[in-house]
């Protein structure tokens, strides 16, 4: 195996996805500290909020003191080198979050042991499962009070609609937790918490060992014996095909706070999980062991300084390796080009770089030439990967410039914005170009929108929300455009087009959707849409 083949084949990237709160930070902070990626515990959440003061981002996340971005991070682990994706959450969930997705080969699912499938993890394993990666369910705070066990997996298989495999099993939980029981040594691991929830220490004991009742006491032994029974009795077998196709997903129970069950579910996850996946293209599959470069943009992160109006635009290298010096073939600018300025994020440091491999993350500098789903790949090759899916925005605003005189600027700063892939934008038939019709996956976006007309376009922009929650994409079966007329529909549902000229239905609620749909039935509705741009 060639070097690069080698250096390819010890790359794992994954995103880490959850609701807010369930201990995402946590966990990926107790990678990274195997990977002696960083010192100390609380380092990632430090920068999380310290990080405005000392970067030039956008003005809006400086007075906000929040992060509009998702974030890459790099650290290596007995050989391996791994990629995590990180998904913001709370009111910077956007539709990057989504589209961090697409840059992964599987995803780490973190659920908050007391409250089960939350709705941002809803959204997001839908988009995971869109794809068939694989995911890893790490049921997190079991040093706390935490639902009964089997009802967590039953509710992960009912609302996901995935079966689960619990790789260990929990022994009580809260003040009680004893530790994991791992299913395939058949070994105890047994936690013993060191002053507080703040660290924990490991032990393994034989499932048989006769001092066992005094270790985890005889109520727990017991309980144990009759759920390793019904365990082994009902549920799925393990079949790492099935885990490598997504329709099987591997559970992990731990606490990531005291760090108990880290590092066993990270071996685990590391021996499951392969190298870089393929990825489609217009010449078919393209392997990551493929001598020639190749890669995608997933994310273009705009205004990293105002004064010059740059972008950076985030790839995910897909085959081969990426040399710094070497011209590169951007398939929808036509062009050879030198990447400028290839950077990789650690933690949240940025550092510039000369080479990188499939399955690394790369920003480059982005002088207004790329749009989301681009395709680069090594000059003589011309091929395109699969477009990346828009994603359908939850909150939608009316919005006009305040100033009617204004409108070539506010029309061009709404493409552009539109373009980077931050809002969708629509229009609804016979309006003129005065007004559009904005859509946003987090409400934060609007407030993105209204500072860069402002600051970027000098725009002042009057906005109306408006009582839509819900989109699909619409085909009908004969593939001619709709019309109104010949179409059912309520009083809170409208038909819109966006600017590539699908057309769309905006509803008020789930409920809607439904109702429309059946009494429509030639129309195939979509939740995703085509490329982006
Ligand atoms: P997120 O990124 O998914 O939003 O979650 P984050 O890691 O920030 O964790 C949310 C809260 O849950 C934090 O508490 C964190 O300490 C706590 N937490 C995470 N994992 C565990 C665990 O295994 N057990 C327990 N008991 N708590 C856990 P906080 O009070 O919001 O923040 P902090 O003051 O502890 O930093």
């Amino acid at each position: 195996m060639s070097n690069y083949q080698s250096e390819i084949e010890r790359r794992r990237t994954f995103a880490i996805i959850s609701h807010p709160d369930a201990g995402k930070t946590t966990l990926t902070e107790k990678f990274l500290l195997y990977g002696g990626a960083i010192a100390q515990a609380g380092a990632v959440k430090g920068k999380k909020n310290t990080r405005a003061a000392t970067s030039d981002w956008m003005e809006i996340e400086k007075q906000r003191g929040i992060s509009v971005t998702s974030s890459v991070m790099q650290f290596q682990y007995e050989g391996f080198c791994i990629n995590i994706l990180d998904t913001p959450g709370h009111q910077d969930f956007s539709e990057d979050t989504y589209r961090t997705l697409m840059a992964a080969d599987s995803a780490v699912m973190v659920i908050d042991a007391a409250k089960g499938v939350e709705a941002q993890t809803r959204k997001l394993f839908k988009v995971c499962a869109m794809r068939d990666i694989p995911i890893f369910t790490f049921i997190n705070k079991m040093d706390r009070e935490a639902r009964d066990s089997f009802e967590l997996l039953e509710e992960l298989e009912k609302e996901l609609g995935i079966e689960t495999y619990p790789v260990n099993w929990p022994i009580g939980c809260g003040k009680d937790f004893q530790g994991v029981y791992d299913r395939g040594s058949r070994k105890i691991i047994h936690f013993t918490s060191n002053g507080g929830a703040r660290a924990a220490t490991a032990t393994e004991v034989e499932l048989g060992d006769p001092n066992l009742d005094g270790l985890i006491g005889e109520r727990l032994h017991r309980q144990l014996a009759d759920e390793i029974e019904l365990l082994d009795g009902a549920a799925a077998e393990f079949d790492l095909d099935r885990v490598r196709h997504g329709s099987l997903s591997p559970v992990f129970f731990g606490s990531a706070l005291t760090n108990f069950g880290v590092e066993p579910f990270l071996e685990h996850f590391l021996q499951m999980t392969t190298a870089p996946l393929p990825r489609h293209s217009t010449d078919g599959m393209i392997d990551s062991m493929d001598d020639a470069f190749s890669a995608f943009v997933f994310k273009i992160q705009a205004n990293m300084n105002k004064a010059h109006r740059d972008r950076i635009a985030f790839l995910r290298v897909c085959s081969g390796r990426f040399e710094a010096d070497k011209e590169v073939y951007h398939v929808q600018g036509g062009k050879k080009i030198k990447l400028s300025r290839p950077q990789q994020l650690m933690a949240a440091e940025r550092e510039i770089i000369e080479e990188a491999y499939a399955g690394d993350i790369i920003g480059v500098f982005d002088p207004g030439i790329f749009s989301i789903g681009d395709t680069l790949c090594a000059p003589g090759k011309k091929f395109q990967f699969d477009p990346i899916p828009t994603f359908a925005p939850e909150h939608f605003r009316r919005v006009r410039s305040l100033d009617t005189m204004k409108r070539k600027q506010f029309l061009k700063g709404m493409e552009q914005i539109a373009q980077e892939g931050a809002i969708q934008i629509f229009k609804a038939p016979y309006t003129g170009m005065e007004e559009v019709i904005v859509g946003v996956v987090g409400t934060l976006q609007f407030d993105v929108l209204e500072y860069r007309l402002k600051s970027e376009y000098g725009v002042d922009l009057y906005m109306e929300g408006l009582p839509y929650e819900y989109l699909r994409w619409i085909t009908a079966d004969d593939g001619e455009p709709v019309k109104e007329e010949d179409l059912i529909l309520g009083t809170d549902v409208k038909l819109v087009e966006d600017y590539k000229g699908n057309q769309l239905l905006l509803f008020g609620s789930q409920w809607a959707v439904n109702w429309t749909q059946e009494r429509n039935p030639s129309l195939t509705f979509s939740e995703f849409g085509g490329a982006v741009s």
